[in-house]
């Protein structure tokens, strides 16, 4: 679904990613950990297609496609949706307005179930400005539910989510992966920075990758590796030693 080859990207003059290597197959869910200041959002934020970074060489390939240089907008289009864990202000924009914009066939049904993320209240305010940490959660899942992406990038989804949201988050962030019928498969694929692991609680992982000074670390069965680093930390992490890339 996802193969990013040797990708280096600077941002602000300063080179971030120093050839990243990572892969997500069709279906899965790929969780990226990493210590803060890694490059874990930048290699987001340049799947997806910001224009304020740079990449300087490598690939990132899409279904196949090599999508290195296409705009955001057409990335967005081939079915790439992203949870930021900053997102902007947009001044003058309501969010029921953004969603029924960005999502002409689904945006009134998902407006419709605002309740289920208690964003009811929020659909005439514009996006993101004076929304609190959690609101924001809630209003990027909201857009991505109406977006209805087929590989999602996931950026932090329970980091500042108090204790009884974070059931909401979980179930939501689930519902996007999952066919919700009885019998399920997992039918979308997606990459999910976390730093505590609690979001595999409700989406399970089928991969682990450890980011460390803009490059994978190592790989492997994510458990394993949230194991070893709540243990030893991102300095001396023995999974790196055992299953090095
Ligand atoms: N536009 C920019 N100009 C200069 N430096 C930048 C720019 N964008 C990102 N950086 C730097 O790149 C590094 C990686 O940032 P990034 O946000 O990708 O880290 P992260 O792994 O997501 O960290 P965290 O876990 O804290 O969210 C940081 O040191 C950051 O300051
Ligand atoms: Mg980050």
């Amino acid at each position: 679904m996802l193969k990013i080859v040797d990708l280096h990207a600077e941002a602000g003059d300063r080179e971030i990613l120093k050839g990243v290597n990572l892969t997500v197959e069709e279906g899965q869910t790929c969780v990226l950990f990493g210590p803060n200041g890694s490059g874990k959002s930048t290699l987001m934020a340049t799947i997806m297609g910001y224009s304020t970074i740079k990449v300087t060489s490598g690939k990132i390939l899409f279904k196949g496609k090599d999508i290195t240089d296409l705009p955001v907008d057409e990335r967005a289009k081939m079915g790439i949706g992203m949870m930021m864990q900053r997102p902007p202000n947009i001044y003058g924009v309501k969010l029921g307005d953004l969603i029924k914009a960005s999502a002409p066939e689904n945006g009134d049904t998902v407006i419709e179930g605002a309740d289920k993320f208690k964003m009811e209240n929020f659909l005439d305010r514009e996006v993101n400005v004076g929304f609190s940490g959690g609101e924001i959660k809630r209003s990027e899942l909201l857009q991505l539910t109406a977006q209805k992406p087929e590989f999602i990038l996931l950026d932090e989804p329970e980091s500042g989510v108090d204790l009884e949201n974070i059931d909401l988050i979980g179930n939501k962030v689930h519902d996007l992966l999952y066919d919700t019928c009885p019998g399920s498969r997992r039918h979308v694929s997606s990459l999910v920075i976390t730093h505590t692991g609690q979001i595999m609680d409700y989406i399970g992982a089928d991969r682990g990758y450890v980011m460390k000074n803009g490059r994978i670390q190592c790989s492997g069965n994510p458990l394993e590796l949230l194991r070893e680093i709540k243990k030893n930390g991102y300095g001396e992490c023995d999974a790196c030693k055992i299953i090095k890339l």
